[in-house]
């Protein structure tokens, strides 16, 4: 029997739906607009590409919806002066810096510099604090993607108990993933690169997380039979013909002839991701105009 496929794309179009009628609910109930402002520091071409779809997904939600782009020779005084501004305006309720910055920024302290309450992307230490004691928070977009795939396959309770094995220990995503499936009462294992027997260590998951960023390195020997797999890989690799072609992190032919479920790349946690900052932006907005925000 072959693995269910989750269908990532097609939830987070449902999530971005369900994402506008809130902020039509905001706009006509207490006359709130959600507020995100992407900020951009040089050329970097795939960069360029995440933060014209952040842009357009805002627009398209109903956000007032902004993106500030600067050259790539900006000093780290210039962009801390941007988000400074950023903090102290009030119609700016999420405040993104893209990532990676050139080398004369620290990245450091631009993350630490946001406005906890407007890190719509999750990184700021008072975030991943509150997130590692079970308060509110804003939590990494990804991994937050992540935890609602996995809490609409299990339902309610239903990951209670269950071995999970995180691959990947980055603050972006292996960390906060691994507090979200300890916050659902999962046994949880962070495995990295140095982890002896890592075939070994993963075919113990019910639940598997993949996010190395190395194409297809999970394999047929890492996969415990009927266990959720949840792919966060987004690996460019040349292909025989010149083109190039987008692969995730588990080998998705062999695995889904064992695992009970997987994620496929593209398609399946990418679109998750960009849905989940329109959530954490509808979240940011509801605790400045002190909203009780969506369940
Ligand atoms: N670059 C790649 N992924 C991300 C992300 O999730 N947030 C930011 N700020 N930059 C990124």
């Amino acid at each position: 029997m072959t693995a269910d496929i989750i269908d990532g794309k097609a939830f987070a179009e449902g999530l971005r739906g369900m994402v506008a009628q809130q902020t039509a609910q905001l706009k006509e109930g207490h006359g709130l607009i959600p507020g995100l402002t992407v900020v951009i520091v040089g050329e970097d071409p795939a960069s360029q590409i995440y933060v014209r779809n952040k842009g357009k997904v805002a627009a398209e939600m109903g956000f007032l919806s902004d993106t500030i782009r600067m050259p790539e020779d900006t000093t780290e005084a210039q962009l801390l002066a941007v988000v400074e501004g950023l903090n102290a305006d009030p119609a700016v309720h999420g405040i993104l810096v893209q990532l990676p910055l050139p080398p004369q920024i620290d990245e450091g302290l631009v993350i630490l510099t946001i406005d906890p309450n407007k890190d719509v992307d999750g990184l700021h230490p008072i975030n991943a604090g509150r997130l590692a004691s079970g308060q509110s928070a804003l939590v990494p977009c990804t991994p937050l993607g992540c935890s609602m795939l996995l809490a609409d396959r299990f339902g309610q309770g239903g990951m209670s108990g269950l071995r999970a094995v995180m691959v990947g220990r980055s603050n972006l995503v292996g960390k906060p993933m691994a507090q979200l499936l300890l916050a659902e009462h999962c046994t949880v294992t962070i495995a990295h690169s140095r982890t002896r027997d890592l075939p070994g260590v993963c075919r113990e998951a019910d639940i598997l997380v993949a996010a190395v960023g190395r194409a297809e390195m999970l394999g047929a020997d890492c996969i415990k039979p009927g266990a959720v797999v949840i792919d966060v890989g987004m690996n460019r690799i040349d292909l025989d013909n010149g083109k190039t072609k987008l692969t995730g992190d588990v080998d998705f032919e062999a695995a889904k002839e064992i695992a009970g479920a997987i994620t496929p790349v593209p398609g399946g946690v990418g679109p998750m991701t960009i849905a989940c900052l329109m959530v954490n932006t509808v979240t940011a907005a509801c605790w400045a105009g002190g909203v009780e925000g969506p369940a």
